[in-house]
């Protein structure tokens, strides 16, 4: 399936860092998060490791102005997911805020857009048992993840 749009929900440690590798490979990149205090954090820090790497010469300066140009910020779930063609969730290893956002997520993402948590120990059928689409949810670390 061709994916375009990435939407990265929770922009802490992990979903920033997502959010950035995801901009610097060329997806158009929507990172979501509850508050724009916290999004526009993440945003210095995103903005700071690109800057870091073009000091390092791993990227250049071209690419880290496109990556920047095709990362959003969001604070609203429902919006994130409407465009997105992957969902990739990390947001904080609680299993009731997991399932209520998969839950939000999968009446508001397209039918085809794939979900992904970034769960380091929950359950990733129990998460996907949120959604009406446990074929198209994916576990980003564990080794229980779904397969045809
Ligand atoms: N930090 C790591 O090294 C690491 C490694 C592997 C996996 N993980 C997993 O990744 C996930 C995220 O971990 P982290 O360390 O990035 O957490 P974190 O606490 O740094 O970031 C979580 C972010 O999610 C946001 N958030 C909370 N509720 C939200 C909601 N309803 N909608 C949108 N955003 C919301 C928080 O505001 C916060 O910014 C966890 O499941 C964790 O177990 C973490």
């Amino acid at each position: 399936m061709n994916i375009k749009t990435v939407a990265v929900i929770g922009a802490g440690i992990m979903g920033r860092g997502i959010a950035h590798v995801s901009a610097l490979a060329g997806f158009d990149t929507v990172l979501n998060d509850i508050s724009d205090d916290l999004l526009q954090d993440a945003m210095t820090r995103i903005r700071r490791d690109l800057q870091k790497g073009v000091e390092q010469g791993k990227i250049t300066n071209a690419s880290m102005h496109s990556a920047l140009e095709r990362l959003a910020l969001d604070t609203s779930l429902e919006h994130s997911g409407a465009g997105a063609d992957l969902v990739i969730e990390a947001v904080p290893e609680r299993i009731d805020l997991k399932l209520d956002v998969f839950a939000r997520l999968d009446r508001a993402c397209p039918p085809h857009a794939i979900l992904a948590s970034n769960t380091s120990a929950l359950s990733i059928t129990e998460i996907s048992s949120a959604t009406k689409r446990p074929q198209r949810f994916i576990g980003m670390h564990q080794r229980d993840r779904w397969s045809p």
